[in-house]
């Protein structure tokens, strides 16, 4: 099915972009944890994106996208009223949300986006929201507006201290998780690094600490293996499987090496893409 980006917001000048795309019968069905596959043009791949907000009334979904290699800079050089030849989805399993108290939910760079939809699912079902987001520096920080607008509480740090607390996400969860044990459930969005460190965080609260997790994915509907990650021993299928799962029971050293597996090519291809783009 194709799509047309009904609006485009640019979050941080020629880094990070949120797109809101007229997708009707994916808006009616996506819950929070879902994701999307775009493919942009014909000889282009298909990259997973999360759905970090939907309106099914105007039939539209919203993306937040990191530019990172060739597709994400291809969709960057797409305007308002452009259509993108593919979307599929709602993919992958939703969040799994329940009413169980204080709910804190945490957010790293792009990923605050994707933490958004779910927080919003937490505080639908009538849980207490704390949100946690962090970035570099403030220039850095996303959705710190629309998080304010329904969590409860919303605790803010930058790495070089120009906003909010200096330092980083997991300091401020574990004085969370000191102050108030009463917290049921750690969602944690962003960086692998980011992820990791918060599943070490509460590992020793015993508090449930749910992760989405991002390998590389090709087809997005379980017949590849290019997403498969490691969970308790396990192999699973992240674009079926989850791609949320248990953060104490996730190998991310694995899921590192398997990021860094095709670097070189996908450095070579964003180098081919943007000489051909200096020279037309
Ligand atoms: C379920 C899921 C949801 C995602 N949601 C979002 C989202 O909402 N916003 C967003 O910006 N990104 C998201 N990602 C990551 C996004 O899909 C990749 O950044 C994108 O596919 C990169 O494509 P590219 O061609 O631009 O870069 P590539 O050339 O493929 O890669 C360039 C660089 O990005 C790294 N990279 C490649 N794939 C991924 C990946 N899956 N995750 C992290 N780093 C990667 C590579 O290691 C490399 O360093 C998600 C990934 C998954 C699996
Ligand atoms: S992306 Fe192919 S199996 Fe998950």
């Amino acid at each position: 099915m194709s799509t047309t980006i009904l609006h485009k917001k640019n979050l941080i000048p020629g880094k990070t972009s949120k797109l809101t795309l007229y997708a009707p019968e994916i808006a009616a069905r996506a819950r929070p944890g879902h994701f999307v596959m775009l493919r942009m043009h014909d000889k282009g791949e298909r990259i997973p994106l999360t759905i970090a907000d939907i309106d099914p009334e105007k039939g539209s979904i919203v993306v937040v996208y990191l530019v990172v290699g060739k597709s994400t800079a291809f969709l960057e050089s797409l305007a308002e009223g452009d259509d993108i030849l593919d979307v599929c989805g709602p993919l992958g399993r939703p969040t799994h949300i329940e009413k169980g108290g204080t709910a804190v939910c945490v957010g790293g760079g792009t990923g605050i986006a994707a933490m958004h939809h779910i927080a919003k699912g937490h505080f639908r079902a009538g849980n207490r929201v704390v949100g946690i987001i962090g970035a570099r520096s403030k220039d850095l920080l996303l959705f710190e507006k629309e998080l304010s607008s329904f969590a409860h509480e919303l605790l803010v740090s930058t790495d070089d201290g120009s906003y909010g607390r200096k330092g980083l996400v997991t300091e401020l969860l574990r004085e969370r998780l000191e102050k108030d044990m009463a917290v049921f459930e750690v969602v944690a969005v962003g960086p692998v690094s980011m992820m990791a460190a918060v599943a070490e965080t509460t590992r020793p609260f015993g508090v449930r600490t749910t992760v989405s997790l991002n390998p590389v994915m090709v087809d997005g509907i379980g017949m590849c293996g290019a997403c498969r990650v490691s969970v308790g021993g396990q192999t699973k299928f992240a674009c079926v499987d989850g791609p949320e799962f248990d953060g104490h029971q996730v190998d991310f050293a694995e899921l590192r090496r398997r990021l860094a597996a095709y670097r070189d090519q996908e450095k070579l291809s964003l180098d081919m893409y943007e000489r051909r783009l200096h020279e037309n």
